[in-house]
C-alpha cells in the first residue's frame, strides 16, 4: 500500500496499480468525523465552500483499512477502504430483459402484505424483470389502497384516484371499449407519467381480452442495435401527448427514450392512443417517422408479447416506465371490470433497501 499526491489530488497505490484517485475536495468534503456531521441524523454538516479549492492535506498516512488526513487547521479525517468498496456494489437489483416467452411470477395477495421476505423476494423480482403477478386478492372496489404500505403511497393523477376500466362507466380511453389495446404506457401525457402501475381484475366473465405485456427496454436495446440513428433521434425528438376529457386536460411534450447520463435507458413512453399531431415545421420530422415506424413495428411484434389471461383477483403490478401493457379485444358478453392504481418505482427500490437492512441482510 503505497500513495502519491498531484496538485490537487491523493492516489491510492496497490501492488504497483493505481487503486483510488482521490481528489483532496472529496477526501476532505466526506468527512464523516463528529464535527462533519449532524450525529442524530448522520447528515453531512461540513459545507464546501468553508474551505478553499486548492486545499492541499498537510499530512497523510495510510494503512491496510484506512487513510488518514490531517488538514491545515488540525482538522483530522480518516477515510476507510470498505465503505469505498461498497460504493461500487447497485443498490437495485440487475435488469432482467425478455420477450414473449416471458410469464410473470405469482406472489399470493396475504403472503405478500405479511411477510417481508415474500415481499423482499416479490421487490427483487419486480426491479429485475419490471413485472410481477399479485394472486387472491380480494375482488373488493379499491382494494388496490391496501398496496400502499408495502408499494409506497399511491400517485394521483388526473381523472380517478383509482381507475376503473370497463366499458358502462365513463368513457374517455380506448380501455374502455372493447377494442384491443394496442401495448403502451398510462399518461404519457405527464412529464413524469406514473413509474409503477397495478392493474387489479375484479370480473372477468368475457371471452378474449387476454393481457399482455411488452419488455420496452428489451426492445430499445435491439433498436438501439439494430438502427442506432433510429435509437438516437426518438432520445432527442420530443413528441406531443394528450388524455383529457371535459373536466381533465393532461399534456407533455417529450421524446420517447429517456436516458441517464451514463446513456442508458430509463424511460419509453409509448402510447399510440395519446399521441398527437406534431407540428410539420419540426426540423427532422421525416427521420424521426422512419425511426418512429421502426420502433412501432417493435413494439406491436409478437416476438416481444408476452399473453396471459388476467382472472378476477390477478393483479398485474408493471413497471410502468420499463413494460408496456395492452389487451386482445373482448366479446362484451358478460361482466368485465379492471382497477388500476399508480405508485412510483422510487418507493418500491428503496423499500427493498430497506427490508433487506432491517432483515440484516
Ligand atoms: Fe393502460
Ligand atoms: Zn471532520
Amino acid at each position: 500500500m503505497d500513495f502519491q499526491t498531484d496538485k490537487a489530488s491523493l492516489k491510492i497505490i496497490r501492488n504497483k496499480k493505481l487503486e483510488y484517485e482521490l481528489p483532496f475536495l472529496w477526501i476532505r468534503d466526506n468527512c464523516s468525523c463528529n464535527d462533519c456531521r449532524i450525529q442524530e441524523t448522520k447528515e453531512k454538516r461540513f459545507m464546501l465552500n468553508s474551505i478553499p479549492a486548492d486545499l492541499k492535506p498537510k499530512k497523510i498516512s495510510i494503512n491496510e483499512d484506512a487513510l488518514n488526513v490531517i488538514w491545515p487547521d488540525e482538522h483530522e479525517t480518516i477515510i476507510r477502504f470498505q465503505d469505498l468498496e461498497l460504493l461500487k456494489k447497485s443498490r437495485k437489483p440487475e435488469k432482467i430483459l425478455w420477450t414473449n416467452d416471458f410469464i410473470p411470477n405469482n406472489y399470493d395477495w396475504s403472503d405478500f402484505l405479511t411477510d417481508d421476505c415474500v415481499a423482499i423476494d416479490a421487490f427483487s423480482e419486480f426491479i429485475a424483470k419490471g413485472a410481477i403477478c399479485i394472486s387472491n386478492s380480494p375482488c373488493i372496489l379499491n382494494s388496490l389502497e391496501d398496496l400502499a404500505p408495502r408499494l409506497g403511497p399511491i400517485r394521483e393523477v388526473l381523472f380517478e384516484r383509482i381507475h376503473n376500466v370497463s366499458v358502462d362507466g365513463h368513457i374517455y380511453n380506448i380501455a374502455h371499449t372493447s377494442l384491443e389495446v394496442p401495448p403502451h404506457n398510462d399518461f404519457a401525457s405527464y412529464s413524469w407519467p406514473p413509474s409503477v402501475q397495478a392493474l387489479h381484475m375484479l370480473e372477468n366473465e368475457c371471452d378474449g381480452g387476454k393481457s399482455m405485456i411488452v419488455d420496452g427496454y428489451k426492445v430499445l436495446s435491439d433498436l438501439k442495435n439494430d438502427h442506432p440513428e433510429f435509437f438516437k433521434i426518438l432520445t432527442t425528438f420530443s413528441v406531443p401527448f394528450r388524455e383529457f376529457d371535459e373536466e381533465n386536460e393532461t399534456f407533455a411534450n417529450e421524446p420517447i427514450i429517456r436516458l441517464n447520463s451514463s446513456n442508458e435507458i430509463i424511460g419509453l413512453r409509448y402510447s399510440n392512443q395519446l399521441m398527437q399531431m406534431i407540428d410539420p415545421s419540426k426540423k427532422n420530422l421525416d427521420t424521426f417517422y422512419k425511426a418512429y415506424h421502426e420502433l412501432c413495428k417493435r413494439v406491436n411484434d409478437k416476438k416481444y408479447k408476452s399473453t396471459f389471461r388476467l382472472e378476477a383477483g390477478n393483479i398485474l403490478l408493471v413497471s410502468a416506465h420499463r413494460v408496456l401493457h395492452g389487451r386482445e379485444e373482448f366479446k362484451p358478453s358478460g361482466k368485465r371490470h379492471l382497477q388500476d392504481a399508480y405508485y412510483e418505482l422510487d418507493n418500491i427500490e428503496n423499500n427493498l433497501v430497506l427490508y433487506k437492512e432491517l432483515r440484516g441482510n
